[in-house]
């Protein structure tokens, strides 16, 4: 296949992203344009996404930025190769925004469609920005996601984990919202925990010691409540050292969890040299973690990659690119495509 140049639109949750991608001969990517509007500002106030919300605030900003990521890219729409979207899984409200005016595009100007599964995204990343080859380890860890997969090829991915309540960014923000420390949580009690006391409560590390890599989040979001509860209004210090206790307890699980997701990739790919470890999503910013992770994969013989903040929470660079490496396949999709809310990979 020759250049691909695809324009990328994710309206899954919050975020409301365009960007222009182009993936060159030889497989390597580029990013020409890439625009995201956070609308953390709208939802603050109630503490988590809204989805009506949302939606509206898609409809409301999309055409803008297309329009823009078109412009940063010195492109018309008559110059793409495709146009790809988010097609799933997410808020139904905002994939139908995205995904319409993706097929409306297309129509258009008669150019192939490409309905993206949003995790898809997040899964292919590091081909964009580093090329990386398949098989890979990935931990994808967000507001919406956490999931343990190996990526073998492009429409080839093997889900070791998930969770089956909580999603770890989910569970900081909650534990942010039972301490009034305001949405996002993460940031908030990662900065808290730094000046915490990580033994003071003995929180419950759940799943850990069985067998596979899923995960389970909601028990420890009781434990904190209940510890929150048990020391009446927390002060500072208090504050401090429960989201220390909590951030152990993360550690430990995700640990625990990503041990047995290493064996299992090893098991898988006896062969592969020096394989990767991919950390992906707005959970992976957090200090503590990353460095707990250096150290785990250092000591089990995996490279670690972290593609930056900015290309591992929600864009749409990762949507454009996902279409292009399917475009490159030769497939597309249908016009009457449909979103689909739910949609594992
Ligand atoms: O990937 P992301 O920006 O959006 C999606 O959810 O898809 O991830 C946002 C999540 C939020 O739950 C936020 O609290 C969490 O990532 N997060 C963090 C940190 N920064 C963001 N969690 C822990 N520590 C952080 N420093
Ligand atoms: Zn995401």
């Amino acid at each position: 296949t020759g250049t691909l140049t695809l324009l990328g639109i994710e309206t899954s949750c919050d975020e409301t992203a365009a960007a222009v991608v182009r993936r060159h001969r030889d497989g390597r990517g580029e990013i020409l344009a890439d625009r995201v509007l956070s609308q953390i500002a709208e939802h603050a106030p109630y503490g988590g996404v809204v989805p009506e919300i949302a939606a509206r605030a898609h409809v409301e900003h999309l055409d803008g930025l297309i329009a823009g990521a078109m412009a940063d890219a010195g492109l018309t729409f008559g110059a793409l190769d495709g146009v790809a979207a988010t097609a799933g899984p997410g808020l139904i409200g905002g994939l139908l925004v995205g995904l319409t005016t993706a097929k409306a595009i297309a129509l258009v100007h008669d150019k192939p469609l490409l309905a993206v599964n949003h995790l898809e995204g997040h899964a292919l990343t590091p081909r964009l920005t580093e090329g990386l080859a398949f098989p890979y380890l990935l931990l994808l860890v967000s507001g919406g996601h956490t999931q343990l997969l190996v990526v073998e090829d492009v429409g080839s991915y093997r889900r070791l984990g998930t969770t089956i309540d909580d999603a770890l960014g989910e569970a900081f923000d909650k534990t942010a919202k039972l301490l009034g420390l305001g949405y996002p949580g993460g940031p908030a009690v990662e900065r808290l925990a730094a000046a915490g006391d990580p033994h003071r409560f003995a929180f419950p590390r759940p799943m850990t010691g069985r067998d596979g890599a899923d995960f389970s989040f909601s028990g420890l979001k009781t434990a904190v409540r209940r510890a929150a509860q048990a020391v009446g209004t927390p002060d500072e210090r208090d504050a401090a050292d429960i989201c220390a206790s909590f951030q152990a307890a993360v550690g430990d699980c995700l640990r625990d969890r990503l041990g047995h997701a290493m064996a299992a990739f090893r098991a898988a790919h006896p062969r592969a040299p020096s394989p990767t470890l991919v950390v992906a999503g707005g959970v992976a910013a957090n200090r503590a973690l990353r460095a707990m992770l250096e150290t785990m994969a250092r000591e089990n013989g995996f490279a670690l990659s972290m593609p930056p903040i900015r290309l591992c929470t929600d864009n749409a660079a990762m949507i454009a690119w996902a279409g292009a490496e399917r475009l490159a396949r030769g497939e597309a999709d249908d016009l009457t495509v449909a979103a689909r809310a739910r949609w594992p990979l």
